[in-house]
């Protein structure tokens, strides 16, 4: 595929407040994943973030602290720089909108708007405190939506249904500054005319949506908002922090914080270009016919992205010489939740990145995110989780592989790589998969399935240490050297390829397990042709990753339960007679397969150590049947036999409802539990 110039964006965080793991999976891991993966595939990268420095909550934050603005912004444009860092983020540039030259471009923009006239001054009433004698800005008035009740909504816009509406028209309206009754006080602002521009940006987004495939998610958001019909946008505030208004005259009014913060990645490019100095740089990317435009966002900013961004860079283009490239796709996530809840900074649920980093090395948390991202609707980070995925994918599968090849490779083969002999059909279809991954792989970032593409990865580890365990190298070291070595070949080969394609999720990891084969990174599609070459010198094994103790998982665990407010359930009450009457077993998952015509079901055959069964399990939109697997779990061994789809069921797996609705998790048993074994 001819390489590409991509221009990579995530939304500037405001600097007020700590970076949590939500914001990570919603904007940043995502592109980071996608921005390595495309600087392995030889692509002509350029990722730009930086703190989105103005807007209200700062000021309120500098009042609360009784400290300037300034301050706030200093100190948290430099904690989520460095805990960004930390984490691995690989920005080109981590730039903040209070600089100089993000306040002169966002001033050209509305100079342009002004000169051109398409700006419309309006006299309007806003909401004033006459407490603290201040207009207020929309979401310091709470009150009723007028559209669908909710009384949680904003002076002028509601969370809960995306809508936008006048402020006059919202119900009950109360400062959450002082928490008076506001008065309504005319003053006036300058509107951009955004209804003017609703049919070209209807056919700007059908157009991207038919080449580039948008997301349901972000179509639907544009949809309800065309639907609403588009309307003139004030963007103008009466507020002393932020940047001002470019007209004499015009005092005590800045730029509404989203009008300059989507222009703040022009500005932070124009830095970069500044930084390295190349002062052209900038407009290749951003007024380069050949390159394209990713926006990475989480929900909540997809109007911005899609309709407002869009809608100022083409005014722009309609009156200069120099055009901007629009994004040619917003692939937006929707949120994470932390233990079954919204973050929230203020009831301490939740754990910020730095706390994160100080506990946990960042690769271990980088997998686990990107193992759930919630591409498609809301998921959860869940403690027990990550310990497991920890324990079990990336120790048990990827790091087991890679520390008994190694092991094997310096008993046997003199710590060389050793020669490929004559090929079996097991190790031609190792090296076919082998090939084929990485272009799976490949395919599915392009389409921003990126949990998708995190599951194949671990999937080459998994087929990994299955061919190590079919090969049998243990037995043919003994009888049959020559195919030993083909064996462990292909095996270090195959850690090679996770080394490479493994880079953009756990990039330390793969650091280390590239200098432990003493080889560089190489292309991302050629990384799966057997690179390593006979009788090249390999260095000793490093652990790759240390499991987790169930008690640090229960510490953090335990520092959650006095914030929780869980309802207590009414649970019918049994008798422990009743109870014994059940027999629940530990079994272990040997086969799995999709039931034919069914989408929910799945035949397994298990072993229960004395005996095995089938059952059929209504769990298929919640595996796939290789990830079930040799997993151990719990059954109901008494369950009377029945048959489902045609198919005798002879027993129930346990499994729990999780938030994502229709998906359950089984029950997993530690591994070292024999099978058979009854649960009390
Ligand atoms: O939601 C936020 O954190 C905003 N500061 C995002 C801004 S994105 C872009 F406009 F800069
Ligand atoms: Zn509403």
């Amino acid at each position: 595929m001819a390489k590409e110039k991509v221009l990579v964006t995530s939304a500037l965080p405001y600097a007020n407040g700590n970076i949590h793991l939500g914001h990570l999976s919603g904007a940043y891991l995502p592109a980071d994943i996608y921005v390595r993966y495309k600087r392995l595939n030889g692509d002509d990268i350029l990722y730009i973030c930086g703190s989105d420095e103005h807007g209200v909550p700062i000021t309120i934050t500098a009042d609360k602290e009784k400290v300037t603005p300034k301050e706030v912004i200093d100190r948290f444009h430099n904690a989520n720089k460095s805990a960004f860092e930390k984490f691995g983020m690989s920005f080109d540039i981590y730039s903040r909108t209070s600089l100089p030259i993000h306040h002169e471009t966002a001033q050209s923009f509305f100079k342009s708007f002004y000169d051109q006239g398409i700006l419309v001054e309006k006299k309007t009433m806003q909401f004033y405190d006459e407490k603290v004698k201040m207009f207020l800005p929309d979401r310091y008035v709470e009150g009723t939506c007028p559209r669908c009740g909710n009384e949680e909504a904003r002076s002028d816009e509601c969370e809960k249904c995306g809508s936008l509406y006048d402020p006059s028209e919202l119900k009950n309206p109360k400062s959450k500054i002082s928490g008076e009754t506001p008065v309504l006080k005319e003053t006036s602002h300058y509107f951009f005319p955004l209804g003017k521009y609703q049919d070209r940006l209807k056919k700007y987004i059908d157009e991207m949506n038919e080449k580039y495939g948008w997301k349901d998610n972000v179509l639907n958001y544009c949809r309800g908002w065309f639907n609403d019909g588009l309307k003139d946008r004030a963007i103008t505030r009466d507020l002393d922090w932020g940047v001002k208004v470019p007209l004499d005259g015009v005092d005590n009014k800045v730029l509404y914080v989203w009008f300059e913060a989507v222009l703040g990645y022009i500005s932070a490019t124009k830095e970069l270009s500044h930084q390295r100095s190349e002062p052209d740089l900038w407009k290749e990317y951003w007024q380069g016919k050949d390159t394209k435009y990713i926006a990475f966002i989480g929900k909540d900013n997809v109007v911005f992205h899609t309709i407002i961004f869009p809608a100022i860079l083409m005014a722009w283009n309609d009156a200069n010489k120099d055009k901007f490239i629009l994004p040619q796709n917003v692939p937006a996530n929707e949120f994470l939740n932390f233990e079954g809840k919204k973050f929230s900074k203020s009831r301490g649920w939740g754990i910020d990145l730095d706390e994160f980093l100080q506990l946990f090395p960042a690769d271990l948390l980088r997998y686990t995110l990107a193992a759930n991202l919630p591409e498609n609707k809301d998921t959860d980070f869940f403690w027990k989780e990550f310990q497991s995925r920890t324990n079990g994918e990336l120790a048990d599968i990827l790091g087991n592989f890679v520390n008994r090849t190694f092991t094997f490779a310096h008993k046997h083969f003199d710590g060389k790589v050793p020669e490929r002999n004559k090929l079996q059909k097991i190790d031609e279809e190792m090296l076919d998969y082998l090939k084929s991954q990485p272009q799976k792989i490949a395919d599915l970032i392009e389409r921003f399935k990126i949990k998708d593409a995190v599951f194949e990865m671990m999937n080459l580890a998994r087929a990994g240490n299955k061919y190590f365990n079919d090969s049998e190298p243990w037995v043919t070291s003994k009888r049959n050297k020559e195919q030993c070595a083909t064996t462990i070949n292909i095996c270090l080969n195959t850690i090679y390829t996770l080394g490479v394609i493994f880079e953009p999720v756990i990039p330390n990891t793969s650091v280390k397990i590239l200098k432990m084969l003493n080889a560089r990174p190489t292309e991302w599609s050629k990384s799966g042709n057997s690179i390593l070459h006979q009788g090249q010198k390999i260095n000793e094994a490093e652990i790759l990753f240390t499991k987790i103790e169930d008690k640090v998982i229960e510490e953090q665990i335990n520092k959650l339960e006095p914030m929780a407010d869980k309802p207590i359930e009414s649970i019918e009450e049994i008798t422990i007679d009743e109870f014994k009457r059940l027999k629940l077993k530990v079994a272990k998952i040997i086969a799995a397969e999709n039931v034919k015509k069914s989408d929910k079901l799945l035949k397994l055959q298990i072993d229960l150590g004395s005996e095995q069964r089938q059952l059929v399990a209504g769990i298929a939109k919640s595996y796939k049947p290789e990830e079930l697997i040799g997993k151990k779990v719990l059954i109901v061994a008494n369950l009377k036999a029945a048959k489902l789809f045609g198919i005798e069921s002879q027993g129930m797996i346990l499994a729990v409802d999780t938030p994502e609705e229709g998906k359950v998790k089984i029950i997993e048993i530690d591994e070292a539990i024999e099978l058979g074994k009854t649960a009390k």
